[in-house]
């Protein structure tokens, strides 16, 4: 219980009824920063959801690594839940990944391969250069939300281009028109699974292809054919198909589609979470396609942006 509060000198003084009374002085400014109303502590999120009609408007571009300051190509990251840097030398990638935060080693180290190899049983290293339908990475494995990074060594191959769908954009559509459908992949939890006799790795976790947060909101997205083992019980199958099967025909619609090329130094970052991903067949007789990927969690990411906005408060304090 305040015994006087006077306003000097932009400072507030405040006289505290305790035994013996004591002083606390708060700059005014400082309360203003502090203020509850609104909410300083966490920079409003932006978010713009995309589909090709939106892309058209307001074509993405490649940002040069050499000249484009951080912040430019890490808010579209934010906004869009992907951005490409271009000129890349193979030599600064793991310097320049480490900039933004640990990569976030998996069990390929912490750089995997991804080019046409002998005897590979992943489609996505095949000799044949088959198409990859549009997929989230390691939804068999419980990590935190991560960004996948994907860089281009080569791609001198016909074909070969990398497709994006804005995972958030499709699942708010589908919330739109199909309300009964949402809530089935929202609240199914599906089996998803990789078997990798390799390194001896068996992994596996179950999650809803729509996760949601505490308001409801999709937080992230699960969705990968490949991994996913069907385990729904027999009377929830018929309804489950039918919501899987709609929201399917989203996210193959062109409505939605990003379809670009990666060239050699380019380098892809998209939140894993939100940007399901795919690339077109490519022909690996007609040259060489090679990426290289890591990962971050995006948690560094999003602790970078939230620094670079708040340090004003906090280094004032110190
Ligand atoms: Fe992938």
């Amino acid at each position: 219980e305040p015994l006087s509060v006077e306003e000097k000198n932009g400072e507030i003084e405040i006289i505290w009824k305790e035994e013996p009374p004591h002083k606390s002085i708060f700059p005014v400014s400082w309360l203003l920063n502090h203020a509850y109303d609104p909410s300083p502590q966490q920079p409003e999120e932006q978010k713009i959801l995309w589909d090709r009609a939106w892309l058209d408007a307001h074509p993405p571009k490649k940002y040069d690594i050499h000249s484009c300051p951080e912040d430019v190509w890490m808010s579209q990251l934010f906004t869009l839940g992907f951005t490409v840097l271009k000129n890349i030398n193979p030599d600064n990638l793991d310097d320049f990944i480490s900039s933004i935060g640990p990569i976030h080693a998996t069990e390929y180290g912490r750089f995997g391969e991804l080019k046409a190899m002998p005897n590979s049983t992943d489609i996505g290293q095949s000799l044949t250069g088959h198409a990859l339908a549009l997929h989230t990475d390691r939804c068999h494995v419980h990590e935190p939300r991560l960004v996948q990074v994907l860089y281009c060594v080569d791609n001198n191959a016909s074909g070969g281009e990398s497709l994006l769908v804005d995972g958030f954009r499709i699942a708010t559509d589908f919330h739109q028109n199909h309300q009964d459908y949402f809530q089935i992949l929202a609240k199914t939890p599906l089996q998803f699974q990789d078997f990798d006799p390799m390194r001896g790795y068996f992994f596996s976790r179950k999650t809803p292809i729509l996760e949601l947060d505490w308001e409801g909101k999709v937080a992230g997205i699960y969705f990968s054919r490949k991994t996913c083992n069907w385990n729904i019980p027999f009377d929830e199958l018929e309804a489950f198909y039918e919501a899987y099967s709609a929201f399917c025909r989203y996210l193959k619609d062109p409505i939605y589609e990003y379809r670009f090329r990666l060239e050699p130094g380019d380098c892809l970052l998209a939140q894993n979470f939100r940007i399901i991903h795919g690339r077109t067949a490519y022909d690996p007789l007609s040259g060489h396609r090679h990426l290289r990927w890591a990962t971050i969690a995006w948690d560094y990411i999003n602790a970078r942006q939230n620094f670079e906005m708040l340090k004003h408060l906090y280094l004032m304090e110190n």
